[in-house]
């Protein structure tokens, strides 16, 4: 059975298609031809993930789901959420948002955070159903790791002495908040 995918990075795709009952098809954006940047103007997990979904049905009429994650920060209410892509102004710069982590963590005690996915998936018939997923951990002092991406040299998992990118990629998609949010959606789909 087809199900599309709202994205085009390969490593989500991989790392979906190995958790998803084997009936299912993924589709990417690219496997059907969509071309278009579908944007997160929504100000929560969920209503970035729901314009995605939502879009992508409406255009092509099959179950689709989409994926809008970030990380929150308790001392910093929670921030950057929804703008972890561009919290140091430029979309994708990884170095500069954890420059400005640090900086904006710089003398605080309290480094508790936490990773969060939202997944929307739209069923053939239209409805929505939302599955999350919620890493908790800490913010290091410094950068530590070559693995990963985002933020996951500066993010230790709570039982981990290790940050999310000083593990093997096998090791993070075991426990990681999208890993989370996509096993109760693949339970969803095999009920
Ligand atoms: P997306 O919604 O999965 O594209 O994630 C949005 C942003 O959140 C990314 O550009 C990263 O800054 C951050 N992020 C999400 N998931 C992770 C992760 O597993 N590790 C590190 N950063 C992440």
């Amino acid at each position: 059975m087809d199900l599309i995918f709202a994205t085009n990075n390969n490593h989500k795709i991989e790392e979906v298609k190995a958790l998803l009952p084997v009936i299912y098809k993924l589709l990417s954006l690219k496997d059907i031809g969509c071309n278009e940047d579908i944007e997160e103007t929504a100000d929560t997990f969920e209503g970035n993930a729901l314009l995605k979904a939502r879009y992508l049905y409406e255009k092509y009429h099959l179950p689709c789901f989409s994926d809008d994650s970030g990380l929150e920060v308790m001392e910093l209410n929670w921030a950057p959420g929804v703008f972890s892509a561009r919290y140091a102004g430029e979309h994708g710069n990884h170095e500069k948002n954890m420059d400005k982590l640090l900086q904006s963590l710089d003398g605080k005690t309290n480094r508790a955070a936490r990773f969060r996915t939202v997944l929307c998936y739209i069923d053939t018939n239209g409805n929505e159903t939302y599955f999350n997923g919620i890493i908790n951990g800490t913010i290091t002092h410094e950068k530590r790791g070559s693995g990963g991406f985002g933020y996951d040299p500066l993010f230790i998992p709570d039982g981990y002495q290790k940050t999310f990118a000083e593990m093997n990629p096998e090791e993070k998609n075991l426990i990681s908040h999208r890993a989370l949010a996509v096993k109760e959606f693949a339970a969803f789909l095999s009920r």
